[in-house]
């Protein structure tokens, strides 16, 4: 029984509540064949969207996940509060704890400000991105896709490439795949590999073909330019040369290997369209797992409330 109030971040889970997660997911997943597809088991409950950052994907799926399950939802686009009037976050949280609502999801660029949430309010929390700390969901609905494509994760090669040190779903993914049994590679320029990262449970190395020869999984991760601060590499012709991946790359991976992207794909950066548009690649499959993920995260922390 999964006993969380909050999820922050799948540091947090162990092996079995990730599990139970999943589970859960391809519960609702199996909805989406359905004439009707929504389940209205968070009907009185209302969520609010809190992203301090732009979001298409995440921002998308919650929404639409919080639509299945039956929920209400009050958005913010925080450039229209009295953020922007120079009120406190922690006042903003619980001024909009007070109307009532039954759950928080946060995306913020400083890592911490959903636990600060968490920490001040007493319903739910869900981290969708904070900074370069975690992006649990994102990470949860990567590891369903690779179950769904290869039937488990235990002791599959998974290789992400690309800007490692600002990345929080590279934090949230080695947490759960070295969980869950993965064994994982983080590879791309020294300048973008944080010091110490092999402590969280995964192996680095430089050069693109070592990295991606056993692979089951390359996970490719975006330049991250808006988080950078300095100059990481000469220019993103070099980076494309390289580290992109391209087809002519892939022939040194294993011929059944599957691509995946988080989003938003810079083409011509980190990835060719080629292999972005081609047949290995499972980057939509990718998105559209995301909402089920994110009804089974919602269903877990927030329908106990409604039995207790
Ligand atoms: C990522 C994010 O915002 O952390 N995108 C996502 O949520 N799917 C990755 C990124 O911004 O590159």
């Amino acid at each position: 029984m999964f006993e969380h109030n909050n999820l922050l971040g799948l540091k947090y889970l162990s092996a079995t509540e990730i599990k139970e997660i999943l589970e859960q997911a391809t519960y609702f997943k199996q909805l989406f064949n359905r004439p009707v597809k929504q389940v209205p088991t968070l009907r009185n409950k209302t969520i609010v969207s809190l992203f301090y950052e732009n979001s298409t994907r995440t921002k998308g799926s919650f929404d639409m996940a919080i639509k299945m399950l039956g929920a209400g939802s009050l958005n913010f686009a925080v450039s229209n509060s009295s953020a922007s009037k120079g009120e406190t976050l922690v006042d903003t949280i619980k001024n909009l704890a007070s109307m009532g609502v039954d759950g928080f999801i946060v995306r913020h660029s400083m890592a911490g400000v959903p636990e600060l949430i968490a920490n001040n309010v007493d319903v739910p929390v869900i981290n969708a991105g904070d900074g370069f700390n975690e992006h649990p969901t994102q990470a949860l609905l990567d590891m369903f896709t690779m179950i769904e494509q290869k039937g488990y994760i235990e002791g599959k090669k998974v290789t992400i490439i690309g800007d490692i040190k600002h990345s929080r779903v590279v934090r949230s993914n080695i947490w759960g795949l070295s969980k869950l049994g993965a064994e994982v590679t983080v590879c791309g320029p020294a300048s973008l590999i944080p010091h110490g990262i092999e402590e969280m449970g995964c192996r680095v190395v430089h050069k693109v073909e070592d990295a991606i020869k056993d692979a089951d999984f390359i996970n490719v991760l975006r330049v991250q330019f808006e988080r950078q601060r300095g100059n990481f590499f000469p220019s993103v012709r070099e980076y494309y040369h390289e580290y992109g991946i391209t087809s002519a790359r892939l022939k040194a991976a294993k011929a059944d290997v599957l691509i995946m992207h988080p989003g938003p794909m810079n083409r011509g950066v980190e990835i060719s369209t080629e292999v972005a548009d081609g047949p290995y690649n499972i980057i939509l499959e990718q998105v559209r797992n995301g909402v089920a993920v994110r009804m089974a995260v919602l269903y877990l922390l927030l329908a106990r409330r409604n039995e207790l």
